[in-house]
């Protein structure tokens, strides 16, 4: 039987040229601008589920060294056709210690994608951006808010429905600071495209490390 996991991967190969050209821009600049305000100069981040690479660019292009990762390789295809000369890698939030060495980042970026991860293996990913921060690196994290699991259809989604795991606040506080991660600034905001909908956004700094 395919994974939920495998499923989610395979839909944004499918998707992925439909799916960057549905968002050539950032529906909250300033989100990107609040993670930006606390990094140091010269930077190292990471862009943790980067898709088409929109966001790792307008990183890049500001000086810092970033790298984008995403486990679908038709997004990363695209990322690095579309911006050659940035480091694009394939890869999964839930295998990132396997990528990169224990304080190697500044700063974590992950806008609207650990929100496809199973409930269950989230806390894993969280663990994993503690282990490649530096000790007072900075994580920034934005997922769909609420109860349960929410599938939607949209129109660059080829007929197929994505998965979401939605998160209250409270459970998205709870798993960074046991995780190790002290937050700084939390905001519930209303989507853009879809009513009813909301997202949480966490900006937090890594507190400890975990062993
Ligand atoms: C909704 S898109 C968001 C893309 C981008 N961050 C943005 O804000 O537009 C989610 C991305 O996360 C990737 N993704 C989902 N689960 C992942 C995982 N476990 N590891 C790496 N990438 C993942 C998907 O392939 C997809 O490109």
């Amino acid at each position: 039987m395919v994974s939920i996991s495998e499923k989610t991967k395979r839909l944004y190969n499918e998707i992925a040229p439909k799916y960057n050209e549905a968002f050539p821009f950032h529906y909250h600049p300033e989100h990107r601008q609040l993670f930006i305000d606390q990094l140091p100069a010269n930077a190292r981040i990471l862009d943790a589920g980067c898709a088409g690479g929109r966001d790792t660019k307008f990183f890049s292009d500001l000086g810092l060294r970033v790298t984008g990762v995403d486990f679908s390789s038709g997004q990363i295809s695209e990322a690095q056709s579309k911006y050659p000369g940035i480091d694009f890698r394939e890869a999964d939030l839930l295998n990132l210690v396997q990528t990169f060495p224990r304080g190697e980042f500044d700063g974590v970026y992950t806008y609207a994608t650990l929100d496809h991860i199973l409930r269950r293996d989230i806390p894993r990913a969280i663990r994993n951006f503690n282990f490649i921060l530096k000790n007072s690196g900075v994580l920034l994290v934005c997922t769909r808010k609420g109860k349960g699991v929410l599938w939607t259809n949209d129109s660059y989604s080829v007929g197929k429905k994505r998965r979401f795991t939605l998160i209250e606040s409270e459970e998205l506080e709870n798993l960074l600071s046991r995780n190790g991660f002290e937050i700084e600034y939390f905001e519930s905001f209303p989507s853009v495209t879809r009513a009813n909908m909301e997202f949480n956004l966490a900006l937090c700094r890594k507190h400890f490390d975990l062993s």
